[in-house]
């Protein structure tokens, strides 16, 4: 059996995969591979561990034997789940490892433009600070105000489980029920992002959904770049509409709109949500282990079907 390893993961994983005995062909990189490059290293493979950023298109699928797509990675959004079915490949994802360090990272986002931590950072180590001043720096407090939480799964609970700790007040919505969104937008002084992207979640926040936000609101965006319009995010912060953004995810990742770059409003960073050990080294062993079981016939914990 022949498995490829479309990233260098921890080695945790690597080691199942060896102890199966498969022959693993591992691009050990941190950057990704064309995708024409994938397609030709995919087709004569068995099992592929791919990542969230690895196009699994219908043509990679129809020329290749595959019998399972691990995504090291709990979205799905790259893989075309629909010719996975069709064709009768089994794909699997890496759920619930990553929640804590996801939500940790939201509330990271949250504080960190809340506070202006970046900005305060730079500040200090380009020489600017010649002490204390009343005036400095001065944020935004999270006890007593409103966060909206959109997308209300694991992760979105998790951010609502610290978010109480800090004194704000929880209004939440899921795919089908929850807070209308209407009053989440217009209530919500900070505005947490957790649903899967999907058709219906394409530029959920656009135009006019930023329009009725506060001016003073925060937007955190830690799900997928192309849940927030991207353009539209841009002529917000730049007119005012809103006033701060903290982002993990892009929409053409792994560009980020210049114009977001220029801004001390807000804090990017390179898509980094389950970024702990502990969570890694889950999310290896996770994928590496749904791999080996389907390749040796049995069904394994995490397979994700079209809804
Ligand atoms: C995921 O698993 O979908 C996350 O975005 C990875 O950090």
């Amino acid at each position: 059996m022949k498995v490829l390893v479309t990233r260098r993961i921890l080695p945790e994983g690597m080691a199942i995969l060896k102890k199966a005995g498969f022959d693993v062909e591992l691009h050990d990189s941190e950057t990704p591979m064309s995708p024409q490059k994938l397609r030709e290293l995919a087709r004569d493979c068995d099992g592929l561990l791919c990542m969230l950023n690895d196009p699994i298109d219908r043509h990679l699928l129809e020329n290749s034997q595959l019998k399972v797509i691990a995504n090291h990675a709990v979205g799905t959004d790259n893989v075309d789940l629909l010719a996975a079915e069709e064709l009768d490949v089994v794909v699997t994802n890496t759920p619930g490892v990553l929640t804590e360090a996801t939500a940790d990272l939201a509330m990271a986002l949250l504080l960190a433009t809340a506070r202006r931590i970046v900005e305060a950072d730079a500040y200090l180590r380009s020489g600017h600070f010649e002490g204390w001043a009343p005036t400095m720096f001065v944020g935004a407090s999270l006890s007593g105000k409103t966060l909206g939480i959109v997308g209300a799964g694991r992760i979105g609970q998790a951010v609502a489980r610290r978010a109480e700790a800090f004194g704000l007040r929880v209004l939440s919505r899921g795919s089908r029920d929850g807070v209308p969104m209407a009053q989440i937008l217009t209530e919500s002084d900070f505005l947490s992002l957790h649903c899967p992207l999907t058709e219906k979640t394409h530029h959920l926040i656009g135009v006019d959904e930023l329009r009725v936000m506060k001016s003073t609101a925060v937007l955190i965006n830690t799900a997928r770049g192309p849940v927030v319009d991207e353009e539209a995010l841009v002529v917000a912060l730049q007119e005012g509409g809103i006033a701060a953004a903290g982002l993990d995810v892009f929409e053409e990742e792994p560009k980020v709109h210049p114009a977001l770059l220029a801004m001390k409003n807000v804090v990017l960073l390179p898509h980094i949500g389950s970024a702990d050990q502990e969570t890694r080294r889950k999310m290896s062993i996770i994928a590496a282990q749904s791999v080996v079981d389907v390749l040796e016939g049995r069904r394994p914990v995490h397979q994700v079907r079209v809804s």
